[in-house]
C-alpha cells in the first residue's frame, strides 16, 4: 500500500487554498487541517472574551488553553473549540482582520505549533496556512504554494461574502484583502512565504477543479517517485 503523505499548501488569502487542499485530502481519504480556522478561532474566543488582541501574554495563555476539533458534516467541515460549534462566526471579515492581528503575536503561534505538529504526526495529512512548508512541517513530503493575482482573489472573497448575505464593494474588499497580505508578509514571525522547495501553483486563470488536478499530480509523482 502507497505510504500516506504529509501535504503543505501555503498561501495568500482567498488564492483557493482551502477549497483545493479540502477535495485532494477527500480524493486521497487524507485528513484535512485548516490552520487558519485556528487562528480564526483565538481571535473569535478574545473577541467574545474582550482580550485585548494586542496582549501577547494574555494572548498566548488564551490559545494554549483552548482545545480544537474539526469535523466533517457531509460537504461542510465544522470547526470546534472546547465543544463548542463555531463555525458560523468564523468566515465573518472582522475575524479575518482580527486573527491576522493575533496571528503576529509570538506566544499564539507557539501554542498553535504544538497542536499542528501533533495532528500531523501520523501523515495521511493535507494542511492549509501560510507558514506550514517553512515552518510547521518543514519536513513534508510535498509543499505548494498556492498564489494568485490579487483581483482575481478579491473576486473571489468578494463572491464568497455576498454568497454569505454580506455586501460589500469590491473596492473595500480588495483593500481589505492587500492590507491582510502585506501584514501576514511582512510580520516578523513566521511571515507568509514561499518555502524554496515549494512548487508555485498560480490560479489565477485555473478553475479549482484544474488546480486540485495539479495538485493531486504532484502528488501522484511524489508517490511514484517513492516507489522507484
Ligand atoms: O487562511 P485564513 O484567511 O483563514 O487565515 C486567517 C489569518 O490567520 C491569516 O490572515 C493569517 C493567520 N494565519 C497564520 O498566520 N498562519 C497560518 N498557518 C494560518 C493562518
Amino acid at each position: 500500500m502507497a505510504r500516506k503523505l504529509t501535504i503543505a499548501i501555503d498561501g495568500p488569502g482567498s488564492a483557493g487554498k482551502g477549497t483545493v487542499a479540502r477535495w485532494v485530502a477527500r480524493t486521497l481519504g487524507y485528513r484535512y487541517v485548516d490552520t487558519g480556522a485556528m487562528y480564526r478561532a483565538v481571535a473569535l474566543v478574545a473577541l467574545r472574551r474582550g482580550v485585548q488582541l494586542d496582549d501577547g501574554k494574555d494572548m498566548g495563555a488564551l490559545a494554549e488553553g483552548l482545545e480544537f476539533d474539526m469535523a466533517w458534516d457531509g460537504d461542510v467541515l465544522h470547526s470546534f473549540v472546547d465543544g463548542e460549534d463555531i463555525t458560523p462566526g468564523l468566515r465573518e471579515e472582522s475575524v479575518g482582520r482580527a486573527a491576522s492581528d493575533v496571528s503576529r503575536l509570538p506566544p499564539v503561534r507557539a501554542a498553535l505549533l504544538s497542536t499542528q505538529r501533533s495532528l500531523a504526526r501520523k501523515g495521511g495529512i493535507v494542511m492549509d496556512g501560510r507558514d506550514i512548508g517553512t515552518v510547521v512541517l518543514p519536513d513534508a513530503d510535498l509543499k505548494i504554494y498556492l498564489d494568485a493575482d490579487l483581483d482575481e482573489r478579491a473576486r473571489r472573497r468578494h463572491e464568497e461574502l455576498i454568497r454569505r448575505g454580506d455586501v460589500r464593494s469590491f473596492a473595500e474588499v480588495r483593500d481589505a484583502l492587500e492590507l491582510r497580505d502585506r501584514q501576514d508578509r511582512e510580520r516578523s514571525v513566521a511571515p507568509l512565504v514561499c518555502a524554496p522547495d515549494a512548487v508555485r501553483v498560480d490560479t489565477t486563470d485555473l478553475t479549482l477543479r484544474a488546480a486540485v488536478d495539479r495538485v493531486l499530480e504532484l502528488v501522484a509523482r511524489r508517490l511514484a517517485a517513492d516507489a522507484r
